[in-house]
């Protein structure tokens, strides 16, 4: 028997694998539980996206008898791991189970941001709506119009299936050839292309603030921008900039680069949807998620190689 460091707790059914394996669970107290004490104590992690799993930690553990990291997230920027692997600690994440839910999340992103409905709302509830007006909240129009994906993995295959029920284009921009149809080599081609962009790349050195003044002022002032990703894939001052200079028509962002706070001139933004980072957020999949984490914690300790792993 084992014992698994759960830093949340997670939707019913989630660490059924461990418990089924007879391992033990330990539960972290708190909402920001000090990792390094906690894990010098057991065999596996199982964490969030939110934990922090630093040089500092991954030490604590390795000292004692750490062997394994489970993110139930498919981003693992959290996690340091390349000192993991140094240290011998594998780490896992959570890819494929999110994949539809997270698309929905940003065709929802896609719609409400382009036919302004937060906005709207926010005038219904503040009394402000004097009844229907043939020039009130006039939005873009989603369906016929161009979508820019910019990644290409499952995520961005999954809006991109939306996207045809909508009658949409559909461009992808990757760093290497998909050879697929709408491929686009050059990201500025695909930002001045299209009506919406949506993000659906890993945050890593190459990608951190791959959306900025520049990248901004290459899109339509009628373009939609979407961010479901991570934060800090786009330079949020520069995003607030443009929004209320109108070089852009709108955002949907689910993601921000310092969660749980958010920028202020991004919170001050004109036609902003912003939502509090739910792209996975549905009861199957949350509980998917901590299902496959957790299975990947009890492979690791039975010696058997998880479905995901992820490598330095
Ligand atoms: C959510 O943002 C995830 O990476 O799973
Ligand atoms: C996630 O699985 C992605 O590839 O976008």
């Amino acid at each position: 028997m084992a014992r698994v460091l759960l830093t949340r707790p997670v939707p019913e059914g989630g660490t059924d694998p461990i418990l089924d394996a007879g391992h033990e669970i330990v539960l972290a107290e708190g909402p920001a539980p000090d990792l390094a004490g906690l894990v010098a104590d057991v065999d596996g992690v199982l964490c969030m996206l939110t934990d922090r799993i630093d040089e500092r930690v991954l030490r604590a553990g390795a000292a004692a008898r750490l062997r394994v990291v489970s993110v139930a997230a498919v981003g693992y920027d959290n996690v340091d791991v390349a000192e993991a692997a140094a240290l011998g600690i594998v780490v896992c994440n959570t890819p494929g189970v999110l994949d539809e839910t997270t698309a929905d999340l940003a065709f929802l992103l896609i719609l409400s941001a382009g036919r302004l409905a937060s906005d709207a709302e926010r005038d219904l509830r503040a009394g402000r709506w004097q009844g229907w007006g043939i020039t009130d909240h006039l939005g873009r129009d989603v369906h016929g119009t161009c979508l820019g994906l910019v990644g290409c993995g499952r995520i961005a295959r999954a809006v991109a299936r939306r996207a045809e029920g909508f009658g949409m284009e559909v461009l992808h921009h990757s760093r290497t050839d998909t050879g697929a149809p709408g491929y686009v080599a050059a990201l500025p081609e695909l930002l001045a292309r299209s009506d919406t962009v949506s993000l659906h790349v890993p945050l890593t050195p190459s990608t951190r603030h791959l959306i900025g003044a520049e990248e901004l002022a290459l899109m339509k002032p009628t373009a939609v921008l979407v961010n479901t990703a991570r934060g800090a894939v786009v330079d949020e001052a520069a995003l607030a900039r443009a929004l209320e200079k109108g070089d852009i028509f709108a955002a949907g962002i689910d993601v921000y680069s310092e969660e749980p706070a958010i920028d202020p001139d991004l919170l001050a933004a004109p036609r902003t949807v912003l939502l509090p980072h739910i792209g996975s957020a549905s009861t199957q999949t949350r509980t998917a998620m901590a299902r496959m984490a957790s299975q990947a914690i009890c492979d690791v300790l039975a010696g058997r190689t998880p479905e995901h792993l992820v490598r330095a």
